[in-house]
């Protein structure tokens, strides 16, 4: 019984530790983010574009709305990413840029 008790501990403070995006390639998001991302970006902010992330105003707030701004900008640009891809990208854009914990 305290061994199933310490195991469910255990596994719910993974959980609760883990990062947002799970075994997402941050590496391959970033391939992804500058290939189709960067150009605009950067023609309304300058720059390599980055600044729309850091901006004071950003819209973006939690990883979750990480999530759904890049499934959006994904559908709108008509790129057909998986939803592995949209990981990929959220998951470079919150470690270099927007650094949510969860
Ligand atoms: C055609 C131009 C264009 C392209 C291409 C584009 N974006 Fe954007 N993106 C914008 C604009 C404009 C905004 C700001 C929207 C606003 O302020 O309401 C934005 C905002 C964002 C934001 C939110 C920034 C914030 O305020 O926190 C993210 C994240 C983002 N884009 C990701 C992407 C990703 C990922 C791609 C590539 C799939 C992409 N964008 C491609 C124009 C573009």
């Amino acid at each position: 019984m305290i061994k199933q008790v310490f195991f469910a501990c255990l596994l719910m403070c993974n959980i609760a530790h883990a990062e947002p995006y799970g075994n997402a390639d941050a590496a391959a998001g970033k391939t992804l983010v500058v290939k189709n991302c960067i150009s605009c970006h950067a023609h309304s902010f300058g720059g390599d574009g980055s600044g729309i992330y850091v901006r004071n105003d950003r819209k973006v707030k939690t990883s979750k709305g990480l999530v759904a701004q890049v499934r959006t900008c994904n559908t709108m640009l008509g790129l057909k990413w998986f939803e592995e891809e949209e990981l990929n990208v959220a998951k470079y854009l919150n470690q270099s840029y927007y650094k949510f914990t969860e």
